[in-house]
């Protein structure tokens, strides 16, 4: 008897075939998510589940799929909407996808960097806009990476990556923060230091953090009004751990110079955001994993993690908790 699982969104073809090649499969075969009420419906006596990262996986859903539910599989590195503590106590395995979008994510949180301190979306509007009136040797000037001395608040594989990247570019320093990184230390000489002493010395700050409970709202006004009035704020982790508030007004009063998001609170962010208003914030729309590539192989290590914990096999990558 083939296991029942519910695929909440369209997903890449290789990864869909891999599930109905083993499991009786229910797929939302649509980009738009259901709605709560349809999820709750549909998951219901369900053994396994594929959902992402915009689904909120909690005790309500879990009642809602019932007693059979063995594993919860995301298509995501980051797991702050899944609840594993409650997944744990019952018995439900949980997977994700780490290491495979490293590359990818690390790649647009560069793109995402360079994008803000060399002021790319005002330049491309004033190209558009025919407000390029003549070169001019004051214009659009930002902040370069050469001599530069960059922290990074989670030094993780993603973390790690994004400095290895950005060395070649000249960086002077590498600060860091959250959990000791040995193979930074060693290869880039990275300085584990504490977040004042961060933000203190740092002309770009890269967020790369996991949104924890310790991490939520962690850049709020105190850590704004540490950092230098230059300095180039940039996060591709969860909207979450920043205060929103506190980063349009530090925007806004000059507090720091600029800062790019890949990742806002909430997702889609409201066009009437002051945040898009402000030229010095560049804002994308969550697409750090976003290469073909990595999609493909970010669904297929799910439908593997999915497939392999309901057979009651090891799963290639499953979250200890
Ligand atoms: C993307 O944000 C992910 O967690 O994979
Ligand atoms: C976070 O998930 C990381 O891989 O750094």
């Amino acid at each position: 008897n083939a296991p029942k699982v519910f695929v909440s969104r369209r997903i890449p073809e290789k990864a869909k075939s891999l599930i109905a090649s083993q499991c009786n499969a229910i797929l939302w075969e649509k980009d738009e998510p259901p709605t709560r009420a349809e999820y709750l419906e549909k998951i219901s006596g369900i053994d396994g589940l594929f959902c992402l990262l915009t689904d909120k996986i909690d005790a309500q859903l879990l009642d809602a799929a019932g007693p059979n539910l063995r594993v919860v599989s995301t298509m995501s590195v980051g797991y702050d909407h899944v609840d594993v503590k409650e997944c744990a106590r019952r018995n439900i395995s949980v997977g994700y996808t780490p290491g495979i979008l490293t590359k990818a994510t690390a790649e647009l949180t560069i793109a995402l960097l360079l994008a803000t301190s060399r002021r790319l979306k005002e330049g491309i509007r004033a190209v558009e806009t025919g407000e390029w009136g003549t070169w001019k040797p004051m214009w659009l000037c930002g902040q370069g990476l050469d001599g530069a001395t960059v922290g990074v608040v989670g030094m993780g594989r993603i973390g790690y990556t994004v400095a290895q990247c950005l060395n070649p570019f000249g960086v002077a320093r590498f600060l860091y923060a959250g959990h000791r990184n040995a193979d930074a230390e060693a290869e880039l000489k990275a300085e584990f230091v504490d977040i004042d002493k961060l933000y203190s010395e740092s002309d770009f700050v890269v967020a790369c953090c996991a949104l924890t409970p310790e991490t939520a709202g962690m850049f709020n006004a105190d850590a704004f009004r540490k950092m230098k009035k230059t300095a180039v704020f940039v996060n591709s982790s969860r909207g979450g751990v920043v205060n929103q508030e506190d980063l349009i007004a530090a925007l806004e009063s000059g507090e720091i110079g600029a800062a790019g998001l890949d990742v806002t609170t909430p997702e889609p962010l409201p066009t009437d955001s002051p945040l898009l208003s402000l030229k010095n914030c560049v804002v994308l729309p969550h697409i750090g994993s976003a290469t073909h590539d990595t999609r493909e192989a970010m669904a297929v290590l799910a439908a593997e993690n999915l497939i392999a914990g309901l057979k009651g096999e090891k799963m290639p990558s499953k979250i200890d908790d």
